[in-house]
């Protein structure tokens, strides 16, 4: 077992409160153990990355390159032993494990190459003998906030462009999946070769997290927050920052809906329903909420979706299952509460709840009672005004709701106010054009499922799932850089701009005969 503890500076920081990280698929076996730190070690950190951060940015952005680049070739050696680590710790299917590790390499691989580019513009002024350009310059500490139903991928996201674009990094994991954390920070830095103060990492509860930020965002310590993780915490996040005149990059809840239209091919349909509903038990942001089929397909959809989870593979996540664990306690308490919304006018298809001897599921892979297994739910006939329907419920849980029209349906699919992603299943190209112009939502999947967005597209919601901020691809450089203009005049006058600009006589009034 491994205590596992922050890192400040390159220094481990030793002694405090302690915390065990739970196998969820076998509660009685502990990953590892955390040691919690308190607020104050948060600022500590903080400073130290703060301290560390002009040095960092003058190592050329080629060389941080370079760097980038020797993470993602030892992530990659480590791929199976780190995906062994998530399924673990987390729960997360091995397959799926071992798709969230290429993650990260992939998100190194277009990051690798951008230390070569980090392109900036030179741009004509209005007056002659001058030069106008812009330099994209780092922010300067970054402070990172990940949940764990992504406990390297989603982390990956902001601390390879915010390094390489020469900020330094705070960051503070889920307590859950603290080892994963460990191993991802050690693979980084070794990788790497970062120097001392350039990526620290501070396990904390959310309490002593929030205070610890206050205060280092007060001390100017922190220059930028990036946080993944509940619509309610993410306001507050956006609230502190907003206090001082920041924006986080903010990437929250969603409640994805996925449209079955009368044209689709219902089984490509079945097929992305059940892989984003039920892939990492529907605990991941982009996980589908409702299905919003159409009246005319509702009752065949129900019937081959339905049966499509009932035969799924459940259970043992180093197995092949669609579907293991929920990711800890703290999920499995907050699901029972979501499982308290269904009313008695809704239609539960199949088991719903705990998987035990006394509510076994057919063909469980593993041992039901060890772990924190759910039946994976459908739930068919919510409505807008049903909590199930307007909130995210983070867990197995799918709801199917009908449609008359188009309008209606985006309508319907608008109506929760989150917005991040999406998806329709047509063959009628108008109808996937429309969804695509009406859609609230930040991501648009045409004919997939709501999940498995590639790390190179820009990723974020609007509404209740995100301030608008991108991460990913080029877009997330503007998340973690920020525009310098630069003018240059070598006229050896002074040329004042609107002012001492030439204008060209044109003839407005000629028409022609
Ligand atoms: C998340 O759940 O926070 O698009 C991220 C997807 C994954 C990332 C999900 N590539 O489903």
């Amino acid at each position: 077992m491994r205590t596992v503890s922050s890192v400040i500076d390159g220094n481990q920081v030793p002694g405090g409160r302690t915390a065990a990280s739970h196998n969820p698929a076998r509660l009685d076996e502990v990953v590892g153990e955390v040691i919690l730190a308190e607020a104050a070690t948060f600022v500590r950190a903080a400073a130290s990355a703060k301290k560390a951060q002009e040095s960092w940015a003058s190592v050329p952005a080629p060389v941080r390159g370079r760097a980038i680049a020797g993470i993602g070739r030892l992530i990659e050696v480590n791929a199976e032993a780190l995906a062994h680590l998530v399924t673990t710790e987390i729960g997360k299917p091995y397959a799926e494990a071992l798709g969230e590790v290429r993650e990260i390499v992939d998100t190194c691989d277009f990051f690798l190459g951008e230390g070569r580019r980090l392109y900036g513009q030179t741009v004509p002024s209005e007056m002659p003998d001058k030069q106008l350009f812009t330099f994209r310059r780092p922010v300067g500490a970054v402070a990172v906030v990940t949940a764990g139903n992504f406990p390297v991928a989603v982390p990956a996201w902001y601390i390879v462009p915010a390094l390489l674009a020469g900020n330094t990094v705070v960051w503070k994991p889920a307590e859950y999946s603290a080892v994963c954390s460990a191993a991802f920070h050690d693979l980084f830095v070794r990788g790497a070769g970062l120097p001392d103060g350039v990526f620290n990492v501070v396990h904390a509860d959310g309490a002593s997290t929030f205070a610890g930020l206050s205060e280092a965002l007060e001390q100017g310590l922190v220059d930028k927050v990036g946080f993944t993780g509940s619509s309610p915490v993410g306001a507050e996040i956006g609230a502190l920052t907003g206090r001082h005149l920041q924006t986080a990059c903010l990437e929250l809840g969603g409640k994805n809906p996925l449209l079955v239209t009368p044209s689709a091919d219902l089984d490509l349909a079945v097929e992305g329903a059940l892989f984003s509903g039920f892939g990492t038990a529907g605990q991941r942001c982009t996980s589908l909420g409702t299905v919003i089929v159409h009246e005319s397909v509702h009752a065949e959809f129900l019937a081959r979706f339905t049966a499509a989870v009932a035969a799924a593979r459940v259970g043992d996540p180093a197995q092949d299952v669609l579907m293991g664990p929920l990711l800890d306690e703290k999920f499995a308490t907050r699901y029972e509460e979501y499982l308290g919304w269904i009313q008695p006018r809704h239609d539960v298809r199949g088991a719903a709840g705990r998987i035990t001897a006394d509510n076994p599921r057919d063909g469980f892979v593993g041992d039901a009672d060890a772990g924190l297994f759910y039946h994976p739910v459908v739930v068919d006939g919510v409505r807008p005004g049903d909590r199930i329907f307007d909130e995210e419920t983070f867990g197995p849980l799918v709801g199917v709701t009908t449609y008359g029209t188009l309008n209606e349906a985006i309508e319907l699919a608008n109506a929760p106010g989150y917005g991040l992603s999406s998806a329709i299943y047509t063959t009628d190209p108008k109808e996937a054009f429309t969804f695509r112009d009406k859609i609230g939502a930040g991501m648009v999947s045409i004919n997939n499922s709501t999940s498995g967005a590639e790390a190179h597209l820009p990723f974020g919601g609007n509404g209740k799932s995100g301030n608008g901020s991108r991460q990913s691809g080029i877009w997330v450089l503007d998340q973690f850089t920020r525009w310098q203009a630069v003018n240059w005049d070598y006229s050896g006058r002074l040329q004042k701009a609107q002012m001492d600009v030439a204008e060209l006589a044109g003839e407005p009034d000629f028409r022609l005969p």
